[in-house]
C-alpha cells in the first residue's frame, strides 16, 4: 500500500524514517488557513467560499521530501493529488519522464478507471501536497466548477502524448 495511503487511513501516523510529515490534517487543522491555501490554487478559482469549505473538509495537505514516492506504476492507488508547492515526477517510462509543477495534479487515473497506476510519481523536489482519498474523490467533482472538463482535458493531453510517442518508437 503506498505510504500517503497508510497515512490518510491513519494505520501510521506519519512515516517512521521521517521522509515524509504530514502538515495539516483532520479536524485538528485549522479550516481557515486550508482555505487560504486553496485560494491560491488555479484549479479552485471559480469555487465559491461555500465550495471551498467543502474542499477544505475532506482535503488533507502534506509536505513532502524530495526523493519520496508518492505512487508506484503497477500498484493499486486510492489517492488525488494536486501540487501546491514543488515539483513531482512522472516516470512514465525509462525514456520519458514528465515534470508536474504547481496547479499541477496526479492520481486522477486509477481513481477514474480503478486500474493500478500508470506510472511511478516521485517528489523532485520538497513538496507541499493536497491529497484527496477515493472516497472524497466523486465529492471533489461535484464541488470543484469546471474539475470534470480539467480531468477530460489533461487525459487528452495524455493520450495523445502516448500514442505520439508510440508512433515515435514503432517508426
Ligand atoms: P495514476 O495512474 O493514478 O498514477 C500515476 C499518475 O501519473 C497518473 O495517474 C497520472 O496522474 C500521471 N501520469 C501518467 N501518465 C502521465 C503523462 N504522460 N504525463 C503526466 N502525468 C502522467
Amino acid at each position: 500500500m503506498e505510504l500517503i495511503s497508510r497515512m490518510m487511513d491513519g494505520s501510521i501516523p506519519y512515516d517512521p524514517e521521517g521522509r515524509l510529515e504530514p502538515v495539516l490534517s483532520g479536524p485538528g487543522a485549522k479550516q481557515e488557513d486550508k482555505i487560504e491555501r486553496l485560494k491560491e490554487v488555479s484549479l479552485f478559482e471559480a469555487c465559491s467560499q461555500r465550495q471551498l469549505r467543502g474542499v477544505a473538509r475532506i482535503a488533507r495537505v502534506f509536505d513532502v521530501a524530495a526523493g519520496t514516492l508518492l505512487t508506484r506504476a503497477g500498484e493499486p492507488g486510492d489517492e488525488f493529488f494536486l501540487i501546491i508547492d514543488g515539483t513531482a515526477r512522472a516516470e512514465v517510462s525509462v525514456q520519458k519522464h514528465v515534470l508536474l509543477h504547481p496547479g499541477e495534479f496526479f492520481g486522477e487515473m486509477s481513481l477514474l478507471d480503478g486500474g493500478p497506476r500508470s506510472a511511478t510519481v516521485v517528489a523532485d523536489t520538497p513538496l507541499r501536497l493536497l491529497v484527496i482519498s477515493r472516497r472524497h474523490f466523486a465529492v471533489l467533482l461535484k464541488d470543484v466548477p469546471g474539475l470534470t472538463e480539467t480531468l477530460l482535458v489533461t487525459l487528452s493531453r495524455r493520450v495523445r502524448q502516448a500514442e505520439d510517442r508510440a508512433e515515435r518508437l514503432r517508426g
